[in-house]
Formats: structure tokens, C-alpha cells, sequence
């Protein structure tokens, strides 16, 4: 038994890979093609492991696809390589058409050929699993009630649109040719591991350089945050146990304002690495809005909770104090993600 993950060097990814070995031996095929985003150094603990097989490619390359499946012969794809930055897709939203549009074709056709090629159990037993997000649903008023998975698809971005293109695929290949999918739509993750391109991140590693926080518009923008190996966890719930064809929204009951969690943020490192200069909620700077900018995103995840017993083991609390701990601890691992393309980026999006 073997599971394929894609962009298992990614945030998520990675953390889903590592949290797979604390429960599981079953080997995991490790396809990610490296962009900015996917890092091995997030992969070190499993060097040496046997059991963790990497391979640098792309998902929109149809015949490695091919190759590793007829290779490996995986019961299961757990797809998450995607571009998922919002403000990248507004500067160019060309890569996020191609990876997250053509990528997932490619993948869903590497995967119906190879699963229709299957006989008994392991046909059976089969599953797609394409790890989505809750902006496919668009914007929530204050007045409105979380999304559920029966909400419209009303994506805002050229990130949000890509995504929800590939949640419709998804469905399209289950509905036509009876592919075995599951889809989850997860809120928005922080936690270790998490490329300073977004917004917890980056707010803690601007504070301890002494650099302006930059919150977008008026700061008030609500995102529903989960702590990323709770994400992970629900990810193996569905894998194990969703219901062939159906979609599962994933999120911790976590409502909070921007400028909430950047306070929060600046609370905790005063406590932690305090700065004679000051307390760092003195370098918050409100700055022209994100284009476009969703107002609101909250997740009902009752669905996930009802069928499959699924609960977040963090409350925000404890997982926002873990989180700043682990930059604290890991201040090599973000010098070395700072590359030179990661400040061409930060004086594109922010000037310098
Ligand atoms: P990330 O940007 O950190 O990682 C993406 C990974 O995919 C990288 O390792 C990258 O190298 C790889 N990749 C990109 N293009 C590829 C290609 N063409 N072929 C192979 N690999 C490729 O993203 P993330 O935050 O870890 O998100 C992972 C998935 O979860 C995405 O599908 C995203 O839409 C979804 N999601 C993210 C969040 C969040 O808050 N970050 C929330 C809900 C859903
Ligand atoms: O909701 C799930 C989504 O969450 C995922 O699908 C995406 O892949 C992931 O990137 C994330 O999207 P967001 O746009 O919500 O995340 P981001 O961290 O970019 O921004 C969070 C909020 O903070 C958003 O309202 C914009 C704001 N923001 C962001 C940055 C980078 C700022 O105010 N200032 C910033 O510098």
C-alpha cells in the first residue's frame, strides 16, 4: 500500500507528509515540482526514511504521471500542489490557470486511466482526494451564516476562480466517468512551516527585523483560521472514511478580524522575544487593500464533525502561541526561504 501526495514540499504538504509517518508506515510518493513555494528543507526529518519516496516533477507532465503510478501502483492520490498565494494570482494569474486548472486535468486523467485499469478491491478502494479551499464560496456578509458545502461557488480571485475550476473538474470526473473522488474545502491554516509570503507568517518575521506589518485596507477583513496539522488530521479523516463523490468543508470555528490576529501576534512576541524599542504593535501600517479584497470567510464544519467524528485538536489560542514558537525556534529555516526571489517578490507587493 502506497499513497501518492502531490506538492508534498509546500506548507501543507509537508506538514501532511510528516503527520503521515507519526500514525501510518504506509509509504508516501512525493511528487512536487519546487517553485518558490516547496521546500525540502521541510522534509529533512525524513532523509533517511525509507518510507518517504521525493520526486521533483511537475503535475501538468502527464507521463510522469503515468510513470509513477504504473510504478508504484498507489491506492490513493491526495492532491494539494497548486499556486495558493491570493496577491501572486492578482500579479499574474497565468501559473495559477496552468498548475491548478491544467495541473488537476492532468492528474484526473493519469488517475482515470490507471483506476479503470484496476480490478476488484483495489478498484474499489481506489480514491482522489483534492484538497480545495473555502474561497471557492466568495464572500460572506457580517449577517451571514458560515459556508456550508451546499453554498453557490461565487470564487472573487484569479486564485479563488483556478480552485473552484478544479473542484468543478473533480466533480465532473466523478459524475461522467465514476472516478471514486472526495474533495475538502479547508479554512485558512497556520502553523509551522508556513513560507512568509502569508499573513501570520509574515507578520512574525517582520516584527523581529524591525519592518512595518502591513495590514491590508481597513484590517477588519475576517479569515477563519485552523491550526495546519488539524487540517491534516481531517484530511485523513475523509480520506479514510468521506463518502465517494462528496465534498467536506474543514475549519476550527475560528472568526477573526486581520488586525486581531496581528495584535495577537505582537502580544505574543512581546512576551517571548520582547524589543527594548518597543512593543512591535508600534510597526502596524495600514496599507492600499488587497484588489478585490473578500470581506469575510467563516466554515461550517458540521458535516465533517457529524459523519466522521472529525475535531480540531488546537483552539486558536494554543495554536497561535505554537506557531510563533516555532519561528522563534527557526529563525535559520526562514533566513534561508528569504532567497532573492522571495525579497523581489516582498519589494514587488509592498515596495521597498
Ligand atoms: P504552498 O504554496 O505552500 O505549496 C504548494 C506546493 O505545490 C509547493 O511545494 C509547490 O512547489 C508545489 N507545486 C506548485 N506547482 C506545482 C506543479 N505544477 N507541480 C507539482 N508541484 C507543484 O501551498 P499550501 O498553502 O501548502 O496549500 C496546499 C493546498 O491546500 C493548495 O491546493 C491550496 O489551494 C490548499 N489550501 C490552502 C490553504 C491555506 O491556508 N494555505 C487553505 C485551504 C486550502
Ligand atoms: O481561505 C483559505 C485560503 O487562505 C487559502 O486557500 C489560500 O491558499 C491561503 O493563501 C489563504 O488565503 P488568504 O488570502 O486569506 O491568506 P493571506 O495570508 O494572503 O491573507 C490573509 C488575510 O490577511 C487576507 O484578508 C489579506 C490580509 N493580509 C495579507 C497579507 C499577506 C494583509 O492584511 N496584509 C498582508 O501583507
Amino acid at each position: 500500500m502506497t499513497i501518492l501526495v502531490t506538492g508534498g514540499a509546500g506548507f501543507i504538504g509537508s506538514n501532511f507528509v510528516l503527520d503521515w509517518f507519526k500514525s501510518s508506515d504506509e509509504p508516501v510518493v512525493n511528487l512536487d515540482a519546487l517553485t518558490y513555494a516547496g521546500n525540502l528543507e521541510n522534509l529533512a526529518p525524513l532523509k533517511d526514511d525509507s518510507r518517504h519516496i521525493f520526486v521533483k516533477g511537475d503535475i501538468c507532465d502527464r507521463a510522469l504521471i503515468d510513470q509513477l503510478l504504473a510504478t508504484h501502483r498507489p491506492r490513493a492520490i491526495v492532491h494539494f500542489a497548486a499556486e495558493s498565494h491570493v496577491d501572486r494570482s492578482i500579479h499574474g494569474p497565468g501559473a495559477f490557470m496552468r498548475t491548478n486548472v491544467e495541473g488537476t486535468f492532468s492528474l484526473l486523467e493519469a488517475a482515470r486511466a490507471y483506476w479503470s485499469a484496476l480490478q476488484g478491491d483495489a478498484k474499489a478502494g481506489f480514491r482522489f482526494h483534492h484538497v480545495s479551499t473555502d474561497e471557492v464560496y466568495g464572500s460572506l456578509k457580517p449577517e451571514d451564516p458560515p459556508f456550508a458545502e451546499t453554498n453557490p461557488y461565487e470564487p472573487n480571485s484569479p486564485y479563488s476562480a483556478s480552485k473552484a475550476a478544479s473542484d468543478h473538474l473533480v466533480r465532473a470526473w466523478h459524475h461522467t466517468y465514476g472516478l471514486p473522488v472526495v474533495t475538502t474545502n479547508c479554512s485558512n491554516n497556520y502553523g509551522p512551516l508556513h513560507f512568509p509570503e502569508k499573513l501570520i507568517p509574515l507578520m512574525i518575521v517582520n516584527a523581529l527585523a524591525g519592518k512595518p506589518l502591513p495590514v491590508y485596507g481597513d484590517g477588519q477583513q475576517i479569515r477563519d483560521w485552523l491550526y495546519v496539522t488539524d487540517h491534516c488530521s481531517g484530511i485523513r479523516a475523509v480520506l479514510a472514511g468521506g463518502a465517494l463523490g462528496e465534498t467536506y468543508n474543514i475549519g476550527g470555528w475560528n472568526e477573526k478580524a486581520n488586525i486581531d490576529i496581528v495584535k495577537t501576534v505582537c502580544a505574543l512576541l512581546d512576551e517571548l522575544r520582547p524589543d527594548p524599542a518597543g512593543p512591535y504593535s508600534r510597526l502596524i501600517t495600514y496599507v492600499t487593500d488587497r484588489p478585490g479584497h473578500d470581506r469575510r470567510y467563516a466554515i461550517d464544519a458540521r458535516k465533517i464533525e457529524r459523519e466522521l467524528g472529525w475535531r480540531p485538536a488546537e483552539t486558536f489560542e494554543t495554536g497561535i502561541r505554537k506557531t510563533v514558537a516555532w519561528y522563534l525556534e527557526n529563525e535559520a529555516w526562514v533566513a534561508r526561504v528569504q532567497s532573492g526571489a522571495y525579497r523581489d517578490w516582498v519589494s514587488q507587493q509592498y515596495g521597498d
